[in-house]
């Protein structure tokens, strides 16, 4: 099970203690760039990441994140490093792109002030039937992240997959619980979750901040719809995974056409679509083209009119 001494002792492995016990006045992540200094990582002197949102738990959440795909550590480090170059500040490392040291290594190499930027990492215990079996297969999945990532205590974690019942949930959310009372992490989100799977969780002191789930234009759009409005009555904010690789041909024609009054690119419009019906995303790229491409949709609003086309989209 894990206890406040299981994760400091992990997090003391690239962490002082101090820093562990300075988890309480953990500072609130800036969701602009601070200084960047080491390695030659120096964005733009207007990079920002964009807006933030303010999560169920109090924690600021930039809208958009670098989702690190499945590929060997040392690519995991050089695009790392290229996304925050391009002002990219959230990133999603998830356990099933089995990268997360390299991603670390360039969170540490680049020199930018760890406060500045929102590591979400993520567990798979989803095999484990029961409460017990699967409370400690998420606390073992919690202690590996934090020493494979070696940034110190994370942002977020997030659940990657619920389990097979209501009990085993709920064993793999106590996991994730007693993770952030040791001080090993500020915010817990889940994926993949239905409503009903997140009524599980929900208590009076405590539910998942966010919830990643397949989200775009064109995507089931009925499903897309009513996903959204059951998260958001439970205060539980939307993360789009694939956002862009969800969006087909047709769909991706109407964002081509509507971008056209806005100079911008089909992805860029359905990034935005994104963001105007109240997600996030996380996504990713290998091309520092594309990095910056994405993160350049904030000097432009889709009207009424180009929501509801592209709501209509399949
Ligand atoms: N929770 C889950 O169950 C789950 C499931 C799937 C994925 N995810 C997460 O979601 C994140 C994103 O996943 P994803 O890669 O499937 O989806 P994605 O970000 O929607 O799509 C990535 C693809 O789009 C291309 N692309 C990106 N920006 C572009 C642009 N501006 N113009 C043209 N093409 C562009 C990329 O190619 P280039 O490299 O050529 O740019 C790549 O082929 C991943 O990190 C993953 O961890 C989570």
């Amino acid at each position: 099970m894990l206890t406040s001494r299981s994760i400091a002792r992990v997090v003391g492995v690239v962490l002082c203690a101090t820093a562990v016990d300075a988890l309480a006045s953990y500072p609130d992540r800036r969701s602009v760039l601070g200084g960047v200094v080491g390695l030659g990582v120096v964005p733009p002197a207007n990079a920002a990441v964009g807006p933030a949102k303010r999560l169920s738990d109090g924690v600021s959440f930039p809208l958009v994140s670098f989702g690190l795909q499945i590929y060997d550590d040392e690519r995991a480090r050089k695009y790392t490093l290229t996304a925050l170059e391009c002002g990219y500040r959230n990133f999603f490392a998830s356990v099933l792109a089995g990268n997360q040291r390299g991603f670390g290594r360039a969170i540490r190499e680049s020199g930018i002030p760890r406060e500045d930027i929102f590591v979400c990492g993520s567990v798979l215990s989803n095999r484990a039937r029961g409460f017990d079996a699967a409370l400690r297969a998420t606390a073992r999945g919690c202690d590996e992240n934090v020493a494979a990532l070696g940034v110190g205590p994370l942002d977020m974690i997030m659940l990657d997959y619920p389990g097979p019942d209501a009990e085993s949930i709920r064993g793999q959310w106590q996991g994730l619980e007693e993770m952030k009372k040791a001080g090993g992490v500020r915010s817990l989100a889940v994926s993949n979750f239905s409503p009903q799977q997140l009524d599980v969780v929900i208590k009076d002191d405590g539910k998942p901040s966010v919830n990643q789930l397949p989200f775009g234009v064109g995507y089931k759009p009925e499903t897309n719809r009513r996903l959204l409005e059951e998260n958001t009555k439970r205060g539980v904010f939307v993360q789009a995974w694939s956002p862009l690789r969800v969006v087909g041909p047709t769909a991706k024609a109407e964002c081509a056409q509507v971008g056209q009054a806005y100079g911008k690119s089909p992805q860029q419009v359905a990034l935005k679509w994104i963001l105007q019906k109240g997600a996030s995303f996380t996504t990713q790229t290998t091309s520092k083209a594309h990095f910056l491409e994405n993160i350049d949709i904030f000097d432009f609003t889709l009207s009424d009119a180009d929501v509801a086309r592209l709501d209509a989209a399949s």
